[in-house]
């Protein structure tokens, strides 16, 4: 995996961002749809009971001694076993979504409605949450390549009565293919897995084909190491992206038919 950005590796990314993206408000978006999308769903951001509950189980896990053997992807690419153990309330600080983004993904996915959403990177299933919650019609195909952490994502569906969640276990490589086979279209797709940008796009190429002129893509960590900023950047380029939009942490992908291609630096929560 290429090296994560260190604190002023970030900070050089945050200060070219702000220097380079619109401000709040949305003054300064020339295409009347980005400008639509923007203030009407991405920088609407409202703080509700809609989200209480999911809130309270990070809590529940930030507060949360219980360790969990962890089995590495690569450990399980491999066949060895060697765990690690890592305590729940350390996966909820450090790798769970943080609550303006399990928001956004809420009210896209509520704005959109889409059918068919596809999740790279279950975890304890916070992000899961914000977004099945969010269209309880729609179905969320979520992958998490380790059974013990999808295991506790799970009892949280079920203790919360998410019924449109389907959780796979396996690794992205094996699952995605085989999941493109059973789905005839994706209408949605959140990628939040390995941080790696060869492996980003390359789940990508795999996915393209299922997408459609009114899916929405959501990459997180766009800015974690160099080669994941390289990657989003070439995603941005693709011929099939019609609109792309950087909020500094994640950036969104669309594809619609007959806007002209352009790309945006835009600001939302805490950045
Ligand atoms: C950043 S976490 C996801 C956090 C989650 N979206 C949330 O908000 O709670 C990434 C997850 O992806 C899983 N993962 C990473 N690479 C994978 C791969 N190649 N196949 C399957 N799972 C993978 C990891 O085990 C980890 O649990």
């Amino acid at each position: 995996m290429a090296m994560r950005r260190g604190v002023w590796g970030i900070l050089k990314e945050y200060l070219s961002f702000r220097r380079h993206s619109l401000p709040k408000g949305g003054h300064g978006i020339h295409s009347p749809f980005v400008y639509d999308l923007y203030t009407s769903v991405i920088s609407n951001d409202v703080k509700g009971e809609a989200y209480a509950d999911i809130e309270k189980y990070r809590k529940e896990l930030l507060r949360c001694d219980i360790g969990i053997i962890r089995k590495s992807v690569a450990e399980s690419l491999n066949g060895g076993f060697r765990g690690e153990l890592v305590k729940l309330s350390q996966l909820a600080r450090s790798v769970a979504v943080p609550p303006h983004l399990g928001r956004l993904l809420y009210r896209l996915v509520n704005h959109y409605k889409p059918q068919n959403i596809l999740e790279l990177g279950t975890s304890v299933g916070m992000s899961s949450l914000y977004i099945a919650k969010a269209n309880p019609a729609g179905t969320l195909y979520t992958i998490e390549g380790d059974e013990a952490i999808l295991g506790i994502a799970q009892k949280r569906f079920d203790i919360l009565g998410l019924k449109n969640i389907t959780p796979c276990c396996g690794i992205f490589d094996t699952e995605l293919p085989r999941l493109m086979k059973d789905l005839e279209r994706i209408d949605f797709v959140f990628i939040d897995g390995d941080h790696n940008g060869t492996k980003l796009l390359q789940y990508f190429e795999v996915i393209l084909p299922k997408l459609h002129p009114e899916s929405v893509v959501v990459v997180d960590d766009i800015r974690w190491s160099d080669d994941m900023e390289q990657a989003w950047s070439e995603l941005a380029s693709n011929e099939a992206v019609s609109i792309s939009i950087d909020l500094f942490r994640c950036g969104i992908l669309l594809f619609r038919d007959g806007i002209a291609k352009q790309h945006f630096n835009l600001r939302y929560g805490p950045y």
